[in-house]
């Protein structure tokens, strides 16, 4: 289900999260190895305050490994942060967080302390996914619930770390129109306010300029169309999605080239490079 996020939602999932932290040593916080950028909710940092964070890029079979690899030297330079790439789906491969959990609260691992972990994250990041596999069982449904709705549970995952059953749902990135693209190409955000059309021709203008090969191998492309309405058009005809009179059903096309893609058929692709922040803040000198 597609979560539209209001403030009072906004409120109350922050409100939440807040009631909970005094109990958490250390934040897990998930985002989107595709889009880091706007799948990161800024107000973990405040929230989380001197906490240590573990910033996972999850979904990195579906991302251009050379720019993961530029997201976690980034995000490794903020103090009290390691970052680590994930595929949450992949078995086994959760369980690498559990010894950068130790490393960063090593005074309460000494001590024998357990060390009280929370995972937070925007909707469709795969929270609960992660949660299921670090327990070893479902425990989390998958699911968006736009906050914390139940009493917290605690689940001991050995090597004395335990984590709250429940993550903190928090809103995706929404004061940008590009984020909100790219929420959208990736399938974070379902929102009927941008049709499928237009987020396929976002789609296809970053296609074309950053992966052509790619785009042109999937599709048998035998040259580079030069606008993403030609993109659509081509592939279109490539796969018969025809409406009488040899005209391109560009809802059809739209449907197959973001499924695809979301799919990983189109190899990793990452929307956004640490770059954006420079970009963000020459827009804001405007
Ligand atoms: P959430 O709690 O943060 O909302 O996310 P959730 O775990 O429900 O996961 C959302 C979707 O992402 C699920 O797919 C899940 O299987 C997928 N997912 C989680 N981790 C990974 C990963 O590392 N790689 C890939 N490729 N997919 C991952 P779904 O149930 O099919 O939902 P949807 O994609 O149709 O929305």
């Amino acid at each position: 289900m597609a979560v539209v996020w209001y403030p009072g939602h906004m409120h109350k999932a922050q409100k939440q999260i807040k009631e909970v932290m005094p109990q958490v040593d250390l934040v897990i916080e998930v985002m989107d190895a595709r889009i880091p950028f706007s799948s990161e909710n800024p107000v973990v940092k405040s929230m989380r305050g001197p906490r240590p964070c573990i910033k996972v890029l999850n979904k990195s079979d579906l991302a251009d490994p050379a720019v993961t690899a530029e997201w976690l030297r980034y995000f490794s330079q903020q103090g009290g942060v390691k970052a680590i790439a994930l595929t949450t789906t992949r078995k086994g491969e959760a369980r690498k967080i559990l010894g950068l959990c130790r490393e960063m609260v090593s005074l309460r691992a000494q001590r024998g302390e357990p060390i009280r972990t929370m995972i937070m994250g925007i909707p469709n990041v795969g929270k609960s996914t992660l949660i299921n596999a670090l327990a070893g069982r479902a425990i989390a449904k998958v699911g968006d619930e736009p906050a914390v709705t139940k009493q917290q549970q605690r689940i001991t995952l050995g090597n004395g770390i335990v984590l709250s059953d429940t993550p903190g749902i928090l809103w995706p990135r929404m004061q940008d129109e590009n984020s909100g693209y790219r929420l959208a190409v990736t399938g974070a955000i379902k929102n009927a306010a941008i049709t499928f059309e237009d987020i396929a021709i976002f789609a296809g203008e970053f296609l074309l300029r950053h992966y052509p090969e790619p785009l042109m191998a999937r599709y048998k492309l035998s040259e580079l169309p030069t606008s993403a309405m030609a993109l659509l058009e081509a592939i279109g005809h490539k796969r018969g999605c025809l409406r009488p009179g040899a005209v391109v059903d560009l809802h059809k096309v739209s449907e197959i080239l973001l499924k695809e893609l979301r799919a990983g058929k189109l190899g990793g692709v990452s929307l956004e490079t640490p770059a954006i922040f420079e970009v963000i803040a020459s827009d804001s000198d405007l």
